[in-house]
This record gives C-alpha cells, sequence and structure tokens, in this order.
C-alpha cells in the first residue's frame, strides 16, 4: 500500500497514545492528516518529540515515514483539542480493585474535550467499553460544555480491534466498525475513516459497535476457557491437547482452533467481558459464560505452579528452595506488553511457595509500576550457565527469537505452558 503524499485539509486528533492510540496516529499520518497527539504521560511525549517511539512490534521503515512526514506532533497540552476537527479517544478502560468498570480516564478526556473542543469536531471513542457507555457517559459530559450533539458536535464509538506484533491484520487492514449517536454523526465520521481504513462497516447505533467489541473478546475469552479445560482433561488422559487442535482444525468447517495456555493477559481479554457483567447486572442478568470463563482461565497459572511441583517432584525437589527461571513476561509473544500477564501471577505464585525466581523476557527488562503487582524485577541474561542453575525453567510466553532446543539441552525440567517445545523429544520436558 502506498503511503499518502496529498496533505489533507482536516486536522486529526488522537487522546491517549498507547497501544492503540499511537498506531492509530500513525495510520492518519500515512493517510494525509496533520494529527495533534495527546497524552497525560510527558515522559511519552518527551520521546514522541526526540522521534523515538517506545512501542518495540513496530517497524523501523514505520517510524521513519511517520517522524519524516512532519504531520504528527506530540503535546500534553489539551488546549490545544480547539485545533482538531476529529478527536479519538483510545485511553485505558481497566477494571477497579472490585472488578467494576474504571471510566476515570475515558472521563477525563470527556471534560478535556468538553472544554476545548472547536464547533462542529466529531468526537470518536475507540476505547472497549460497556454498551451504553458513550451515549450515557460520554454525551453528558460532552453537553455540560454548552454545545449539542449534531449541532455543536458529533459523536460516535468505533472499537480499536489492534492486535499489537500482528503483521498480516494491522491498523488500516483490520476492518473499522463504526456506530454513530445519531445519523449525521456515523456519517461523519465514515466520511474521514474511508479515507484511513480500507474496510468500514457501518452499523445502527454506537450501542451495536460497542456490544460487538465486547462480543469478539467474550467469544475468545469462553472459547480459550473452553480449550484450557479440555487441556487439564486430555492431559489426564495422557493425550496431547496440541495434537488434538492440530487434527482438529483440518476440518474445513465448523470449527476454529483456539489454543491453551498459563493464563489470559493483556488489556482486553482478561478485563472487557466484565465490563459487560456489570452492565448485564444492572439489568438483573446474570453473565453465566462469562464468569465461568474467567474461574477456570484465572486458574491457569495455579495449574501452572501444580505442575512445576509435580515435575521438581520427580527430580526429589520441593518448590521451596528451588532456583526457577520464568522465561516470558509479556502477555503474549514478541510483545512488551505484561498488563495482566499471566507472568505475573507466576512468578507471584512462585515466591509464595519460597521458590528463588528470576525471569527471561527479550522484550521487558524491567518489572515495575504496573497496576496488579507491587512486583520488582529485572530481566536476567539467559546464558547456558543459568539455565544449568535452575531447578526448572518455566516457559510462560513463547517469543519467537529463543532457542527452545538450547534451553532443552542445558536444563534439567522444563515446563511448557505454549507448546513452544513441540518439535522437541526429551524426559525433561513437562507440560501445563
Ligand atoms: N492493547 C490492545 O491490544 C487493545 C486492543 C483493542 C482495544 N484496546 C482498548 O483500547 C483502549 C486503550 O488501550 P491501550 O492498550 O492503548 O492502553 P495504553 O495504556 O497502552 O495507552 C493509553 C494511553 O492513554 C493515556 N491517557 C490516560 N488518560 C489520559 C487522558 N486523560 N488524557 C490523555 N491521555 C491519557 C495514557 O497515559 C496512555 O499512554 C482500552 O480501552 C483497551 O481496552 C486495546
Amino acid at each position: 500500500m502506498k503511503d499518502s503524499k496529498e496533505i489533507r485539509k482536516e486536522i486529526l486528533g488522537i487522546i491517549g497514545l498507547g497501544y492503540v492510540g499511537l498506531p492509530l496516529a500513525m495510520e492518519f499520518v500515512r493517510s494525509g492528516y496533520k494529527t495533534i497527539g495527546f497524552d497525560i504521560d510527558v515522559k511519552k511525549i518527551d520521546r514522541l518529540s526526540n522521534g523515538e517511539i517506545y512501542l518495540k512490534h513496530i517497524g523501523e521503515d514505520r517510524v521513519k515515514n511517520f517522524f519524516n512526514s512532519g504531520l504528527f506532533t506530540p503535546t500534553a497540552d489539551v488546549s490545544r483539542l480547539n485545533e482538531v476537527d476529529l478527536i479519538s479517544i483510545c485511553v485505558p478502560t481497566p477494571l477497579d480493585k472490585y472488578r467494576q468498570p474504571d471510566l476515570s480516564f475515558v472521563e477525563d478526556s470527556a471534560r478535556a474535550v468538553a472544554e476545548n473542543i472547536k464547533q462542529g469536531a466529531i468526537v470518536i471513542l475507540e476505547s472497549t467499553v460497556y454498551p451504553g457507555t458513550t451515549r450515557e457517559i460520554l454525551l453528558p459530559i460532552l453537553e455540560k460544555g454548552g454545545n449539542k450533539l449534531d449541532k455543536g458536535f458529533y459523536l460516535a464509538f468505533s472499537p480499536e480491534r489492534e492486535d499489537p506484533g500482528n503483521e498480516k491484520y494491522t491498523t488500516k487492514n483490520i476492518p473499522k466498525v463504526i456506530g454513530g449517536l445519531s445519523e449525521q454523526s456515523r456519517r461523519k465520521v465514515v466520511e474521514i475513516y474511508k479515507s484511513v481504513f480500507d474496510e468500514i462497516v457501518e452499523v445502527s447505533s454506537a450501542e451495536v459497535a460497542e456490544a460487538t467489541k465486547i462480543m469478539e473478546n467474550t467469544y475468545r475469552s469462553v472459547n480459550i476457557a473452553l480449550v484450557n479445560e479440555l487441556k487439564v482433561i486430555f492431559d489426564k488422559m495422557g493425550i496431547n491437547v496440541w495434537e488434538v487442535i492440530e487434527a482438529a482444525k483440518t476440518k474445513p468447517f465448523g470449527f476454529t482452533p483456539f489454543y491453551p495456555g498459563p493464563g489470559l493477559g493483556g488489556h482486553c481479554i482478561p478485563i472487557d467481558p466484565f465490563y459487560l457483567s456489570w452492565k448485564a447486572r444492572k439489568f438483573g442478568i446474570n453473565t453465566r459464560f462469562i464468569e465461568l470463563a474467567g474461574e477456570i482461565n484465572t486458574m491457569m497459572p495455579e495449574y501452572v505452579i501444580m505442575k512445576t511441583i509435580a515435575a521438581l517432584n520427580k527430580n526429589k525437589k520441593s518448590l521451596k528452595g528451588s532456583k526457577i527461571l520464568v522465561l516470558g513476561v509479556a502477555y503474549k509473544k514478541d510483545i512488551d506488553d505484561s498488563r495482566e500477564s499471566p507472568g505475573i501471577k507466576i512468578i507471584e505464585l512462585l515466591q509464595d511457595g519460597g521458590a528463588e525466581v528470576s525471569y527471561f523476557d527479550p522484550y521487558i527488562s524491567e518489572i515495575y509500576d504496573m497496576r496488579q503487582t507491587d512486583l520488582v524485577m529485572s530481566s536476567v541474561k539467559l546464558k547456558d550457565e543459568l539455565l544449568k542453575e535452575q531447578d526448572a525453567v518455566i516457559i510462560v510466553t513463547a517469543h519467537s527469537n529463543i532457542d527452545y532446543k538450547n534451553i532443552v539441552d542445558n536444563s534439567s525440567v522444563v515446563i511448557d505452558t505454549r507448546n513452544a517445545l513441540s518439535g522437541i523429544k526429551s524426559h525433561k520436558i513437562f507440560r501445563a
């Protein structure tokens, strides 16, 4: 796909320059729009101002084209929102400590927009939320600024379906679902977004668009839970679930493969379904599939520990006092995101059991200042001597740039939660 050379007249803005917002900014720029990126994290703004990208999975060429275009301006100054014709909100939507939706970042952004919005601007919420958020939370805050929908501004929801690290499907070629709070709002967004995205999917309301994203992530969560449960059952029967999946997926219809693992991670699958559960409770409905899937998936780190204890036992060792190396704390391979990662939970459980734990991750040199843990650790260097000192190595993330044969050769016990060792035969390997 050729980069656009024409500079377009509209100026676009993005609030929140993280895993979702920054690739979106790059796509706006590639489509020829002057783009202002807003973030409250001044460290991120400083790095971007120095021509530096903090997301490691984005290729050098893309980064170079982005900054060389001269079309991107990063800033922490929200008063500059009055310069933009379209504002896309891509801020976090976590759960609070009671596992309820925390919309504070969305609300703060909405207030900043309300105070600074340019007459006639388009606002799009892209953060994952429960159905009804755009209308019930965002709209009143924006109207408090004195403007009215379809008069002073336009408002829509368009879910982000970004999959960091996926080289086949990127921001541009993932179909973009758009639902407006009004017909006019939807049309306004489509007019601009059709010049950025390859395919636009228009739906009848913001609520349908919000529910679409929640459905996609709930579908993943439930199917991953199912395959995690099957893993445990088949393991008891001496059957390798990975081999079963490979065989099952040869069926040309009616089966979509999902893969088991050490537990869910990232800012989406472990969180988003609970946005729906919370909203469903307001209607007196229990989301039983979501709860059950959550229960099974959150038990997976404990299952990994159980299998580790069994493996150590075979070598007449206990968890307490054992040296254990966790390989990978990113929530999935080849990216630098450790949010909600099962690797973190596994480290904590191992430490609780009295193990001496270290970790190696080529993408995450340090663990600190995380929402779900007080853990502070640095990645060790992966050396043969280090592997030889370990009582067990647990593969939590199957990063591509690791020599797994070498890991097995130099370790006494390897617990594989990702089928990273599928081609290797050794009595040292234990599946978990
Ligand atoms: N990470 C993913 O793969 C992914 C995929 C699809 C959808 N989403 C959804 O997209 C949203 C954003 O996720 P993310 O992974 O990009 O989060 P992130 O934490 O990587 O980035 C969010 C950014 O928003 C900034 N921010 C917070 N409050 C702000 C404010 N008031 N004003 C300006 N900036 C502010 C933060 O400093 C941060 O840089 C979430 O709702 C998430 O569920 C994420």
